[in-house]
């Protein structure tokens, strides 16, 4: 069986892999080996067998004893280890959770039910990294890659709206006590029914605008609000996080020399753990809507079409319905009054699962098998 090393196991991506990876016996088909960068000689996770002690993250020699490493620990401690153990001659395979490799020549970012083909090139060439992807991106894919696939998108704008879990654990819990402390300093107008709804708005609006509001994780208030920025400015007002949409989508398709437009804006909303997306498609021709419909849903086996109608969408197309699962619902699908060649989609998906973990774990199973 292969040895595999885990770094980062305990975080909040890593708790979902391992979480994953038990549901779907994974752990049954390798030798884990867990690492630590703090807990070296403590003990792992619960897998259902023994597993060693916690092993040192940061000893090379420990890491190239390992066939397959999977890291969920973050870009800063891949750009730390990373390059060492290359250099030191390891061969083994690197599956990573993190951005820091994604653009390299010698990575191919993972996401199987869309680009298999590329994934098995890749492996026929001896290439030994493979990176999960940007979860936005990773979801648009999943949602509409059948699109892609067949060669119909001319162009596409998104226009997101991410979930608190993509800024980390510590933003998900932020976006909580926000919550809480609206309500809070509400409550008693609210269990007034003879109070003023402005006078409630008023006291809401005071308090997301006082000094003391918890906000030292996103910096600005998100509940009750919106913050239309994630992540850096890379250039020409574009934030990194759209930057990525069309960079990582046509790495991801194997298409980067001739690279199909993405753009759009990235807005954090106060959601969880789910991503939605809003997709303007420019089709390169008219293609009727239950064809299109079609390609979407089958596409791979987690897609959902669902009916452009009020009860199914509302019931169906929102991040509670989709949080904890790997179904990636597709709706609101119709022509937009530009023309025919102008398609509307939204789509929900679970940031930590196809977003993150999944890709990582399927991964794993095709160098396993
Ligand atoms: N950058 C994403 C976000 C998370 O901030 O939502 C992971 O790709």
């Amino acid at each position: 069986m292969k040895q595999v090393g885990f770094v980062g196991w305990r975080g909040m991506v890593g708790s979902v892999l391992m979480q994953r990876m038990r549901e779907e016996e994974d752990f049954s088909l390798i030798d884990p080996v867990f690492f630590t960068t703090s807990q070296k000689g403590g003990t792992g996770p619960e897998i259902g067998k023994e597993t060693p002690p916690l092993k040192d993250a940061f000893d090379l020699d420990q890491l190239s004893a390992m066939d397959i490493i999977i890291s969920c620990q973050g870009g800063d401690y891949t750009n730390q280890v990373f390059k060492q153990l290359r250099q030191s001659g390891w061969q083994g395979y690197w599956i990573d959770a993190a951005s820091a490799l994604r653009m390299e020549k010698d990575a191919v970012i993972i996401l199987d039910p869309v680009n298999k083909p590329v994934i098995e090139q890749a492996l026929h060439d001896g290439v030994k990294n493979y990176i999960g992807g940007n979860c936005t991106v990773s979801l648009m894919l999943m949602a509409v890659g059948g699109l892609f696939e067949k060669g119909m998108v001319e162009w596409m704008s998104a226009m997101t709206y991410q979930a608190a879990s993509g800024a980390g654990a510590k933003n998900m819990r932020e976006l909580l006590q926000q919550m809480g402390e609206a309500h809070r300093v509400a409550k008693d107008l609210l269990n007034d029914p003879a109070s003023s709804i402005l006078e409630i708005d008023r006291e809401v609006a005071g308090t997301l605008r006082d000094k003391k509001f918890p906000t030292e994780n996103f910096g600005v208030p998100l509940a009750g609000s919106l913050i239309p920025w994630i992540d850096k400015e890379v250039a020409n007002g574009q934030s990194r996080e759209e930057w990525k949409g069309q960079a990582e989508t046509n790495k991801i398709l194997g298409s980067s020399d001739q690279q199909i437009p993405v753009d759009g804006i990235c807005v954090r909303v106060g959601a969880m753990r789910c991503h939605s997306q809003a997709l303007t498609i420019k089709l390169k021709q008219d293609v009727p809507l239950d064809e299109i419909e079609e390609i979407i849903a089958q596409s791979n086996d987690w897609v959902q079409v669902v009916p452009n109608e009020r009860e199914a969408t509302t019931s169906r197309l929102t991040p509670t319905a989709v949080t904890g699962s790997l179904s990636i619902p597709v709706g609101r699908l119709r022509k937009l009054a530009m023309g025919k060649e102008y398609l509307s989609v939204f789509t929900v998906g679970d940031q930590l699962l196809w977003g993150a973990a999944e890709p990582l774990r399927r991964m794993l199973r095709i160098l396993i098998q």
